[in-house]
């Protein structure tokens, strides 16, 4: 019996990721160990304060880790796919990080206008969609932070260069 619950949870856990990979256009894949690095000492030495928000907050190791390094600082997460989410929550109360928390929406639908820093890895297509949201809903001197894909049109205040396999690329941009 067990096994069965197990085996039902199990599938349903994998096509409720596929799912939404396919809806979203990107998978939960969390940011990697250099790269989540350079993030946090980025941000360590910016030393923001007020509210962050990461778009689309996956797994929440990275949400949690900022939290951790910036405890001046709360942050929301915003993730649509069930599982990460789930995960994301319960990963909160393992690590006890009371200043972050994690809000089961699609970003495209919640106002940015409230934060102080905007936190995201997504893909191409995402950026260029955010970047209207940004303009219409950031206030000036929001800061944006987005690895791997660039906000496009956009002239970043900083880049840094990972030294990973793919030398990902760290923007900062300053509204
Ligand atoms: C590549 S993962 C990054 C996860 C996490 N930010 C990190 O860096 O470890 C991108 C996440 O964005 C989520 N996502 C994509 N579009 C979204 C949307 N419109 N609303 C909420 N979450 C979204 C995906 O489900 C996925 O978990």
């Amino acid at each position: 019996m067990f096994s069965f619950v197990l085996l039902v949870v199990v599938i349903y856990a994998a096509v409720t990721i596929i799912f939404y990979t396919l809806r979203n256009g990107i998978s939960p894949m969390p940011t990697g160990g250099r790269v989540n690095r350079v993030v946090l000492d980025v941000l360590h030495e910016i030393n923001p304060t007020g509210r962050i928000v990461e778009l689309g907050s996956g797994w929440g190791t990275l949400a949690l880790r900022i939290g951790k390094r910036l405890p001046q600082c709360s942050v929301v997460g915003y993730e649509n796919s069930p599982v990460p989410y789930v995960v994301s929550k319960l990963l909160r109360v393992v690590m006890s990080v009371p200043s972050v928390v994690f809000t089961r929406a699609d970003f495209y639908a919640v106002s940015l206008s409230d934060f102080d820093v905007a936190v995201c890895y997504l893909y191409p297509g995402a950026m260029e969609k955010l970047r209207e949201k940004f303009v219409s809903e950031l206030r000036p001197g929001t800061l944006v932070m987005s690895h791997t894909f660039a906000v496009p049109g956009w002239e970043p205040e900083r880049v840094v260069e990972v030294s990973d396999l793919y030398r990902t690329k760290v923007y900062v941009y300053r509204v």
